[in-house]
């Protein structure tokens, strides 16, 4: 069997399953921004990498993939709906993101939950090595840390996590409120989005176990007496912004985005959305602008359209089959009383594109519009802006997303507030070259000079403390 000394662990493998017309089943790299976010350490690294084939019921040995060894987590039919879709994505997903929709606190699913979070830590223990480094990723996974260092003290374990920390007084709604603190706390370092993440968890820590934290150190007490140090701090993802910045110079992506722009009936500007289709991206709010400055006879249908990229996600939970029907329905509303038979006010897509196709959207749009009412980080803010080689573009960023913490000098809005949102469009459209040229080029400045490889490093030099003082015995 396998051993690798660096092993990542998250819900999904890196890859997808695809099968061609002929039945033949084959896998491809998947291009989910956590995956890319870890790709060029996994590449170095020669790691294994722990999650689940994204479909239920599949007994799969581990196998190579790009020089990354695979070990898939099955899930059963009843794993997927009670941990995955349940607990994760009705219970922790709203909570984590101030309860814009209410979360669902089951038994069954908790308790599945602790029983998955086992099995993936049981698969991570395995493939260790002496020694190792073990990476945890997000909140599908909060058990893992205290799971996997009970069953293997030797290792040097991180957690990320992806999507916000919230306040004390929603955390504290969890039922399972301890256990989940006493399950990251497993980790020697517990990471973060954003400096608030991080404060949110250690007051939650304190408040909750009563343990004690000074700067970014938590001191965790273990079983027989002794203490250790855990920390807990921030570390903002990014994106592989090169890999953007090479597919905007390129002639055929350039060729695309013109293409756009035409197949649009060559409008004066051009709004776009890119998100999946989740409630807490504030596709509504940004419908609802919309809608109303074209009622408004502020905007015209003439001189502009809406781009909405809305990807497929989690479409058996209730929140999201209830989110497609009202966003549909408004779209098609806002299409009936506006479109003319050669514009149209929004061309929506609940569709996934390549990278490619992205840039040339984002090459394509005037302006790109981020609306959320909470978000972890929104790394398509930072893709936008890393593919606008021409210093033009506005961005539009919500003081919700983990992103405006570096993005200072994007237009900043607040989603709740329509009339803001409105008069911050319009600002957009009218932005003198100047003015956008300032602005995107502050921007890229930000992007480009801490990219998701930075991001890693970092956070593994953090853990690499950690694993030499384990090493050294000090
Ligand atoms: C967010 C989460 C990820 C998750 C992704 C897609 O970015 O932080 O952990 O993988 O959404 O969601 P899905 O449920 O399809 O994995």
């Amino acid at each position: 069997m396998v051993k690798a000394e660096f092993v990542v662990v998250a819900n999904r493998l890196p890859v997808d399953r695809t099968v061609d017309e002929d039945g033949a089943a084959a896998w491809r790299g998947s291009p989910g921004g956590l995956v890319t976010a870890l790709e060029p350490v996994m590449k170095k690294a020669d790691g294994a990498w722990v999650g689940w084939a994204g479909q239920p019921d599949m007994d799969i040995e581990p196998f190579e993939f790009d020089g990354t060894h695979l070990v898939p987590v099955t899930l059963s039919a009843e794993d997927v709906e009670l941990y995955y879709e349940g607990f994760s994505n009705d219970t922790i997903w709203p909570l984590y993101h101030d309860v814009i929709a209410e979360p669902r606190y089951r038994r069954v699913w908790w308790d599945a939950y602790v029983r998955v979070n086992k099995r993936f830590a049981e698969a991570s223990a395995a493939v260790a090595s002496e020694n190792a480094t073990v990476w945890v990723q997000d909140y599908q996974l909060q058990l893992v840390p205290k799971m996997l260092r009970e069953l293997r003290p030797d290792l040097t374990i991180g957690y990320f996590h992806h999507i916000p920390f919230p306040a004390y007084g929603l955390y504290s709604q969890l039922p399972w409120r301890r256990q989940v603190l006493e399950g990251l706390l497993g980790a020697d370092v517990i990471g973060f989005q954003r400096v608030a993440d991080a404060g949110n968890f250690a007051r939650s820590v304190r408040r909750q176990l009563r343990y004690q934290t000074k700067a970014s150190g938590i001191t965790v007490p273990a079983e027989d007496g002794t203490t250790r140090i855990a920390l807990a701090k921030a570390f903002p993802i990014s994106i592989d912004a090169s890999s953007y910045i090479e597919l905007a110079q390129r002639d055929d992506v350039k060729a695309r985005a013109l293409e756009i722009r035409e197949s649009l009936g060559n409008p004066k500007q051009i709004f776009l959305g890119v998100d999946r289709l989740d409630y807490t991206k504030g596709i509504r709010h940004r419908l609802k602008a919309y809608g109303e400055l074209l009622t408004e006879g502020r905007l015209s249908v003439e001189d502009v359209t809406l781009v909405q990229v809305a990807s497929p996600s989690r479409e058996r939970v209730a929140a999201y089959i209830q989110l497609r029907d009202e966003i549909e329905l408004t779209v098609g509303r806002i299409n009936g009383d506006f479109d003319t038979m050669d514009h149209t006010a929004i061309r929506y897509l609940h569709q996934a594109y390549p990278r490619e196709e992205m840039v040339a959207l984002f090459l394509a749009a005037d302006v790109m519009l981020v609306t959320a009412l909470r978000d972890g980080m929104n790394l398509v803010a930072k893709e936008y802006v890393a593919s606008r080689i021409d210093n033009r573009g506005v961005l539009l960023l919500s003081e919700f997303a983990g992103a405006a913490d570096e993005l200072g000098t994007a237009v900043r809005i607040n989603p709740h507030d329509i009339g803001g949102l409105k008069d911050a469009m319009m600002r957009a459209v009218e932005m003198p070259a100047g003015e956008q040229g300032r602005r995107m080029r502050a921007l890229r400045r930000k992007v480009l000079e801490h990219s998701v490889e930075d991001w890693s490093r970092e956070f593994l030099e953090a853990l690499a403390v950690f694993h030499n003082k384990r090493e050294t015995g000090k």
